[in-house]
C-alpha cells in the first residue's frame, strides 16, 4: 500500500520539517512495509531529502512547473524538484484545477513531463457533487483520464504512474463514499485502464476525509492501493493509525 501525507499549504518550512522530524524513527518503521511518501511544501524539500536518501521515505511535490527551464515566474521546474529530492509528484489535484485554472491538458502535459524526469506522477481526477448527483462520476473521471493516458503513451518504462481519485466534495469535509461505491469506482477504473493502457503499470488511490474513522470503510474497498492523506496527515498520530489499521486491522 502507498500512504501519502499531503500537507498542502498548511505548515511553514520549519513545522513540516519538525513534524517529520520528531516522528522520524516512527515514520521510518511505517516505511518498512508500506510506501510512505510526504509531499511538504516544495521550501521543505531540500531540508528533507537527506533523511529520503539514507531512508526509504519518498519526498513528493504537490505541483510543478510545466517546463524544465524558462521564463515562468513563480513556478518550480520538475528537474529541481528531483534536484531537492522529489521521487513523486502530485498533478491535477481539484484545488489546482479550482484555484489555478489547471485543465486537463496541462495536467497530462506535467504528467508526461515528469514522467520523462522519472518522477513518478499522481495524478489527481475527481468529480464534483453535481456532477455525482447527474450521474456523471464515471465520464467525468474518464475525461480526466484519457489526455493523461495519451501523454504517457511510450513513456511506461520510466516510471509507473498512481492515479488518486479524491472526490470533491470529500475533501476536508469528513465525507467519504460507501465502500461498495468506491469498489464500482475502482472497478471500473481498472477496466478503463485495462482497455485503453494493458502494458502500464498503475496503482489506484483514494483521497479525501481519510482519517483513523474512516479508514475502517476505506479498508474493504476493492482495487484500493493507497491513500493520499491531507488534514490527517499533519497530525503524525492519526497517519500511523491510519497505516496501521492497513496492517492490523483486528487490534485498532
Ligand atoms: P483531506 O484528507 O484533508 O480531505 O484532503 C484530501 C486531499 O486533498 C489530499 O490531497
Amino acid at each position: 500500500m502507498v500512504f501519502i501525507a499531503n500537507f498542502k499549504m498548511m505548515l511553514t518550512t520549519p513545522m513540516a520539517v519538525k513534524l517529520v522530524n520528531d516522528n522520524l524513527a516512527d515514520y521510518k518503521a511505517l516505511a518498512t512495509d508500506s510506501t510512505i511518501i510526504i509531499c511538504p511544501p516544495a521550501t521543505a524539500l531540500r531540508d528533507l531529502q537527506k533523511i529520503s536518501n539514507q531512508s526509504s521515505i519518498q519526498l513528493g511535490a504537490q505541483t510543478c512547473g510545466p517546463a524544465t527551464t524558462g521564463a515562468y515566474t513563480g513556478d518550480i521546474s520538475p528537474a529541481d524538484l528531483a534536484a531537492c529530492g522529489a521521487t513523486y509528484c502530485l498533478v491535477g489535484h481539484s484545488e489546482r484545477r479550482n484555484l489555478y485554472f489547471e485543465n486537463d491538458v496541462q495536467v497530462a502535459a506535467k504528467a508526461a513531463l515528469l514522467a520523462t524526469l522519472h518522477i513518478t506522477p499522481v495524478v489527481c481526477i475527481g468529480e464534483t457533487l453535481v456532477d455525482r448527483e447527474a450521474g456523471n462520476t464515471l465520464a467525468i473521471l474518464e475525461r480526466q483520464l484519457t489526455p493523461v493516458l495519451s501523454a504517457l503513451n511510450g513513456l511506461e518504462e520510466h516510471v509507473p504512474v498512481l492515479i488518486a481519485y479524491e472526490p470533491v466534495w470529500a475533501i476536508g469535509s469528513g465525507l467519504v463514499p460507501t465502500p461498495e461505491n468506491l469498489s464500482t469506482i475502482f472497478s471500473a477504473l481498472s477496466e478503463f485502464m485495462a482497455k485503453k493502457v494493458p502494458t502500464m503499470t498503475y496503482k489506484l488511490l483514494y483521497g479525501g476525509s481519510v482519517s483513523s474513522k474512516t479508514v475502517i470503510s476505506l479498508a474493504q474497498v476493492k482495487h484500493l492501493h493507497g491513500l493520499l492523506i491531507g488534514g490527517a496527515s499533519l497530525d503524525f498520530q492519526e497517519f500511523k493509525k491510519i497505516v496501521d489499521y492497513f496492517h492490523c486491522p483486528a487490534s485498532n
